[in-house]
């Protein structure tokens, strides 16, 4: 598996094959998607690190979240590089390395709020779209099979109950060294879900022709093996 470079590839790409993973955060979509992306030998996108990385590039620049054209300014301009090592991907934010603010609950937060902005969604839709490169990408985040990737070969939409995300994320975090209240992590989560799934623009949905698979009661290889038996 590789993360494609941003700014290398074909730019349309469009015989390229994608599988879109979507769904809100908790449900497995991250971990699944890597793996199936290895499994393929394909690309993979984590589309929500985009996002997270505009988060943190606001707040280094101390941009003001009603401040929406610098918003989307700040997501067009964004120096960012994903870098393969040996035991994951590092992630660059003006060459430094963010891998230990990338996934605070507190990121996630403000990613969220700022995904609900257009500008900022257009600024990212072509970052998105140049991971499409041979052989295929798998593209995991909210609307991948609905917007960014709308003729996917296969769309998945991975969800769990609320209260099972929650604990799977409580456990991530802790995993991370990030020491969380579980019944706050539950609001906060819910906070998100519903911002993401209210918004105007690309809000998280299934598409039409999406795979819906509920993970509430599935470990992590039953979920896979389903994927896989789809691919
Ligand atoms: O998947 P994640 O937790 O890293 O995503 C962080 C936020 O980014 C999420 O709450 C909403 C936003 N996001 C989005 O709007 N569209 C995507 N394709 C991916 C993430």
């Amino acid at each position: 598996m590789t993360r494609s470079k941003l700014s290398s590839g074909n730019d349309s790409g469009l015989d390229v094959p994608v599988i879109a993973i979507d769904g809100p955060g908790g449900s497995g979509k991250g971990t699944i998607s890597i793996r199936l992306a290895k499994h393929l030998g394909w690309n993979f996108l984590d589309s929500g690190a985009l996002y997270r990385l505009t988060a943190l590039a606001v707040l280094k620049n101390q941009i003001s979240l009603d401040n929406e054209a610098a918003l989307g300014k700040t997501a067009a301009g964004l120096d960012i590089r994903f870098e393969s090592t040996g035991s994951g991907v590092v992630a660059r934010l003006d060459g430094e390395d963010v891998g230990d603010c990338l996934r605070l609950e507190k990121t996630g937060i403000i990613a969220s709020r700022i995904a609900a902005i257009p500008v900022v969604r257009l600024a990212l839709t072509g970052r998105q779209r140049h991971f499409r490169q041979a052989p295929g990408l798998v593209a995991d985040g909210r609307d991948m099979g609905t917007v960014i990737f709308p003729d996917a070969i296969l769309k998945i939409f991975l969800t769990a109950s609320d209260e099972c995300r929650a604990r799977r994320r409580h456990k991530q975090l802790k995993e991370k060294g990030e020491s969380v209240n579980l019944s706050r992590l539950f609001r906060e989560i819910k906070a998100r879900d519903s911002r993401d799934q209210s918004r105007d623009i690309s809000p998280l949905r299934p598409a039409e022709d999406a795979v819906i698979i509920d993970s509430t009661d599935l470990n992590l290889e039953e979920v896979f093996s389903k994927i896989v038996k789809l691919v």
